[in-house]
């Protein structure tokens, strides 16, 4: 095999020689996974063993990724007010069943789970179990480290699961941020043909080929948007998450009675497919620097596309869950009593009550977290008008 070249875009820093050595490993991975393919691999593939290839993958392997020293900061790595707030929202379901378990996916660092637990407790809302789906070992071990640093106290309170548990829940399901890093298929519309992007090897680099959609079920996918929404002009591209509505199907069956939030960033369906959004979504972090190539950087960066929140109601609607609400972050913390969390601090101590101020505005703000960042909420057996979406709620746009 030649020498693997690699690249980086000019707005991002260059790796340095451990994260060089990472890349090219997960690169001949993917190589052999093309070879074997018959010389293309889907782009959908190529994301997840990007993402999630065992021990190289950017989630499985052990980059660091939250925080300021990662790539990217999610709500709850930058303010325990999301944890309270969403405690409250949290609170409000467990009390109404009179109990239940919490099962937590694709969990981080275990920032929120401490912070839920914490707020939990403090409400007297406590979850007889909290349960943590966690594919990565590395960050298994984060998230116990941080729950015994942060409340030593419960962390004997939750389980890691390697996947979905098997008997009926009863309770909060949550997944921040989950979503938007599942594996997607990327299209383009060409003289009214649905094209697909497959990767391959060219001149020692991974390159896009567009060909045909092969992938069971795009073709038809697209075709079905195209006939709700209008067809795609001719060079549209976007991509589609094919395996999203299985997951909440899979989740919904084992949720006997509670409540499915979905936290992330995203639009209904009319809004993602925008004639104006012609170049879709897929975005990639490294470094708090974002740029579009998913082909470079391979395991060092994330990719991350949005999420057509129609999709996942519409997947929840055809397994018999309740649409329960859909509405802007900055929306549901405030309802869920964000600023109440002000309350607790010291009066004297005003860097502090600066500090979360500032952390209220970039949760809340239309132009930072508040408005691109989106909940929706699913639910089975639950009769009562949930808190966070008492301030505004548009199901209807969905
Ligand atoms: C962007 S991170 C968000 C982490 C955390 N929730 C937060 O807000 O800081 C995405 C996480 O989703 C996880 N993930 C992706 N697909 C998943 C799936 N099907 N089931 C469970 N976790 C998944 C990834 O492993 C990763 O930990």
């Amino acid at each position: 095999m030649p020498p693997r070249l690699t690249r980086s875009p000019s707005t991002v820093p260059a790796p340095d020689a451990a994260g060089r050595f990472r890349e090219s490993r997960l690169s001949e991975r993917i190589d052999a996974a093309i070879t074997e393919a018959g010389g293309v691999l889907p782009f959908d593939r190529f994301m997840e063993l990007a993402l999630y290839a065992p021990e190289l993958g950017y989630y499985s392997g052990g980059a660091r990724k939250f925080g300021v020293l990662g790539d990217f900061v999610t709500a709850p790595e930058l303010s325990p007010l999301f944890g309270y707030a969403v405690a409250r929202q949290a609170g409000q379901v467990l009390g109404h069943l009179g109990g239940g378990r919490v099962l937590e996916l694709g969990g981080g660092s275990g920032r929120l789970a401490a912070d839920l637990l914490g707020e939990l407790e403090r409400l007297d809302r406590l979850p007889e179990r909290y349960l943590m789906l966690e594919l990565s070992a590395e960050l298994k071990a984060r998230q116990r480290a941080t729950l015994e640093a942060c409340v030593p106290h419960l962390a004997g309170r939750v389980d890691w699961l390697e996947e979905l548990p098997t008997g009926a829940l009863r309770g909060l399901v949550i997944a921040n941020e989950v979503v938007d890093a599942m594996p997607v298929s990327r299209f383009r519309i060409e003289r009214g043909q649905v094209l697909e992007e497959l990767v391959v090897v060219h001149e020692g680099r991974f390159a896009a080929s567009w060909r045909p959609a092969a992938t069971p079920g795009l073709a038809a996918a697209v075709v079905r948007l195209a006939a709700e929404l209008g067809p795609f002009a001719d060079g549209y591209e976007s991509e589609i998450n094919l395996r999203a509505p299985a997951w909440i199907e899979a989740i919904a069956q084992r949720l006997d009675a509670g409540l499915l939030l979905l936290i992330d960033y995203g639009y209904p369906r009319r809004e993602y497919y925008h004639p104006q959004r012609r170049a879709g979504t897929l975005m990639c972090h490294y470094r708090h620097r974002a740029h579009p190539d998913p082909l470079v950087l391979v395991g060092l960066q994330d990719i991350t596309a949005h999420v057509d929140f129609t999709a996942l109601a519409e997947a929840a609607l055809r397994v018999g869950l309740r649409v329960h609400g859909f509405a802007p972050q900055g929306h549901f913390l405030l309802a869920s009593g964000l600023d109440g969390y002000l309350e607790r601090l010291d009066p004297e101590d005003e860097a502090a009550r600066l500090r979360r101020l500032q952390e209220i505005k970039m949760l809340t703000l239309p132009s930072q977290m508040g408005e691109r960042f989106k909940l929706l909420a699913l639910s089975r057996g639950l009769d009562l008008d949930l808190i966070g979406f008492a301030l505004r709620d548009f199901r209807d746009a969905l």
